[in-house]
């Protein structure tokens, strides 16, 4: 049994003050029964959600890292750094870093096993845009985007990480994808796991793949209810404790 994990994706919000007011008003909830919380948030901030969060059993980490450890890369945020400040998690492949930051399947991969070195958990994500859906390209988008970080890894290293698939049409848009459309989508990436190679059965059936995508308090239990849905990646409504604390109890 794969346990649920809900995963606050805070994006390009927040304030020293209003997470502080976002992170008690989560921290006091009783934590969910079936799931666990994390937040990812701006790099500023990840101090104060390790202040805030130690102890608890909420997870933190950031939204982006660098392919690189050290050296001349200005504005860049290393692996290690984002160790030292009790990171559980780091995005990795966002769609939102993959068209405004020009990221390729190649740096998707060399950014997750920086996280692995560093013993951090990649959120690996892909998904299609609205128009590669249409073409009926799903299947080999998001095959293509699993199988650059598939061939990367080692089978212990796939076992650290998580999967979200994340449909580009559905961010923020308030389309969700019908909980039968991420499901099949779900159930071919964890096909295209076990078929990576001999021995990798197992490690796909551990897999957490997260679906995210207009997620809310009111089609979460829906989309958790399907057999290869391990969870959610929120944006919008993890910015409200009581919205996001629904979601984990969904
Ligand atoms: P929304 O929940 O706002 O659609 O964002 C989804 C997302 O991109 C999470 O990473």
């Amino acid at each position: 049994m794969r346990q649920k994990l809900v995963i606050g994706n805070w994006k390009l919000h927040g304030s020293l003050a209003a997470n502080a007011a976002l992170l008690d008003g989560i921290k006091a909830a009783p934590a969910p029964a079936r799931a666990r919380l994390a937040v990812c948030a701006p790099f500023p901030y990840l101090a104060q959600c390790q202040a805030v969060l130690s102890g608890t059993t909420i997870g933190w980490g950031a939204q982006d890292v660098s392919a690189e450890t050290r050296g001349a890369f200005t504005g860049e945020v290393a692996a290690p750094m984002l160790a030292e400040f009790g990171c559980a998690y780091v995005l990795v492949g966002h769609s939102e870093r993959r068209s405004y930051h020009g990221e390729t399947d190649a740096i998707v991969a060399a950014k997750t096993l920086r996280a692995l070195e560093s013993g951090l958990t990649p959120v690996v994500c892909v998904g299609e845009t609205l128009a590669q859906r249409e073409a009926g390209e799903t299947e080999a988008v998001v095959g293509r985007q699993l199988a650059a970080v598939l061939d990367a890894l080692s089978i212990e290293q796939l076992g650290r990480i998580v999967l979200a698939y994340e449909p580009v049409w559905a961010i923020g848009t308030g389309k969700t994808a019908t909980s039968e459309q991420a499901q099949a989508v779900h159930a071919y990436l964890r096909k295209q796991v076990v078929a990576h190679g001999e021995g990798f059965a197992d490690v796909a059936a551990r897999l957490q793949i997260l679906y995210g995508g207009s997620v809310k308090p009111d089609n979460a239990a829906e989309l958790f209810s399907m057999s290869d849905i391990d969870g959610g990646l929120i944006g919008g409504a993890s910015l409200k404790a009581e919205d996001f604390l629904a979601i984990g109890n969904a």
